[in-house]
């Protein structure tokens, strides 16, 4: 199994472009399964999980093409993916094939919106939680959908001559569930109300993805939505936004090792509050036209506090990041996280390499500490890992970081572009 060796090597400068939103990818492509008609999707990040929710989307029937390269692009540009569901050829998707991805259940979105049945495997438990399904169920039964789940397997059933619209109040806060709303309603009989919606950006990218598929959505960005449902869908060209994840993990590179680096590509309206929670620990965030600048001199880096919350609040998926810039902080910062239980996975992971973090409930409180070293550490999610990456740019000796097939799932080109701006990292091969 390959590992990531990381050795310190100063301050980062240069320029890093910016990929691709793997969470705005990933429900893009299950939108594309509206439709009889090719979605194109511009901008897709090469990932371990766009390939295997390519065989996920194949095995219902999607013919996947990759597009042709256009004149400037380059190694880092993104790829060009059509997507083609002429015929949906299976309306199973199979425990062998969910289990490896959480979002692939949301496939029973759009396959009852075309198909009226829906056989899809309970996605499982995983490292950062629990992860119940109770609010994708609530929110489909709103739309008259039948469910029963038997031997793993969730069976739904639409109402005979479709979906109907319906209103539905989130109790709490779901990304997956809001996406499955919205592919649902978009083809449902009437009008559709979702309430306490998800507002994160790769929501807002999706339903302009769906609008632009001839959906009727509005209140898009806000926690109210309403979609009046049409009866077919068409084809469209749409370009992943950029990864706000990305942007706010190598921002936190730049803020650990000190150095100024262009996070090319980066929006800022995206994760306003990691900018600020950033700037609070003394790094610079210059707000260029092509990008973000990212800078920090000298030595010290104030410690901070921050709660993981729904968009706009701070992001959970870059909660490790910022654990991990803080665990070399000047005094004591506070984390905690509200959107998940058990993740708090890394902080046995950097205690490996000097950490001092301590843990009670839901809260890590994190003493900076002047020194770390080097060690073998293991990747436990895929934003964990990078936390222990961010931790090894700046650790005496040499970090190995192992299982790094998740950061795979969700960082594209990570260690050439680490490289590219004067981090010492390297892939080896395990074997
Ligand atoms: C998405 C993101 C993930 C991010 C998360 C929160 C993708 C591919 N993944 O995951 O990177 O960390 O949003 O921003 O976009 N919950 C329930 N019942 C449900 C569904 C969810 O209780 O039916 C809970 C979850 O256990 C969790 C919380 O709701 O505690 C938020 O989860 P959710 O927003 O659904 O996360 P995902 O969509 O799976």
């Amino acid at each position: 199994m390959d590992s990531i060796l990381i050795r310190a090597a100063g301050p980062l400068s240069g320029t890093i472009p910016i990929s691709g939103a793997k969470n705005a990818a990933l429900p893009l492509m299950i939108a594309s399964m509206l439709t009889d008609e090719p979605v194109l999707l511009e901008n897709m990040p090469r990932l371990a999980d766009v390939e295997a929710l390519t065989a996920i989307l194949s095995n219902h029937g999607v013919d996947v093409q990759v597009r042709g390269k256009r004149e400037g692009d380059s190694t880092t540009t993104g790829r060009r993916l059509e997507f083609r569901a002429k015929t949906i050829v299976d309306t199973t998707a199979p425990y062998e094939l969910v289990r490896k991805m959480r979002a692939s259940f949301w496939v029973i979105g759009p396959l009852l919106a075309r198909c009226g049945v829906a056989k899809v495997s309970l996605p499982g438990g995983c490292a950062i939680g629990t992860r119940p399904i109770d609010l994708f169920i609530d929110g489909l039964e709103a739309l008259g959908v039948e469910i029963d789940i038997d031997a793993g397997y969730v069976n739904a059933k639409a109402p005979a001559g479709g979906l109907k619209g319906g209103h539905f109040t989130f109790p709490k806060v779901s990304v997956g569930a809001t996406h499955v709303m919205l592919m649902a309603a978009s083809l449902a009989n009437g009008q559709t109300v979702i309430e306490n919606a998800a507002r994160e950006p790769e929501v807002t990218d999706v339903a302009e993805c769906l609008v632009s598929m001839g959906a009727k959505i509005s209140g898009i960005g806000t926690s109210t939505l309403t979609i009046d449902g049409v009866s077919s869908l068409h084809g469209t060209t749409h370009s992943v936004l950029p990864d706000r994840i990305e942007t706010g993990t190598f921002a936190a590179c730049v803020a650990m090792t000190g150095g100024d680096v262009l996070l090319a590509g980066a929006r800022p309206e995206l994760l306003r509050n990691a900018l600020d929670v950033l700037e609070a620990t003394g790094t610079q965030v210059g707000y260029e036209s092509d990008g973000l600048r990212i800078s920090r001199s000298g030595d010290r880096i104030a410690p901070i506090d921050f709660t993981t919350e729904p968009f706009p609040g701070f992001p959970t998926d870059l909660q490790a990041q910022f654990m991990a810039l803080a665990t070399r902080a000047d005094g004591v910062s506070t984390v905690k996280e509200t959107i998940f239980e058990n993740r708090f996975m890394h902080v046995q992971e950097l205690a490996r390499l000097g950490a001092d973090i301590s843990i009670d409930g839901q809260t890590a409180t994190v003493t900076g500490v002047k020194r770390m070293s080097g060690a073998q550490v293991m990747a436990t999610d895929l934003r964990a890992s990078m936390s222990l990456v961010i931790a090894g740019l700046v650790a005496d000796g040499e970090t190995q970081v192992n299982r790094v097939y998740h950061l795979d799932r969700g960082f594209e080109l990570l260690e050439e572009k680490l490289s590219g701006v004067g981090a010492d990292i390297e892939r080896v091969s395990g074997d």
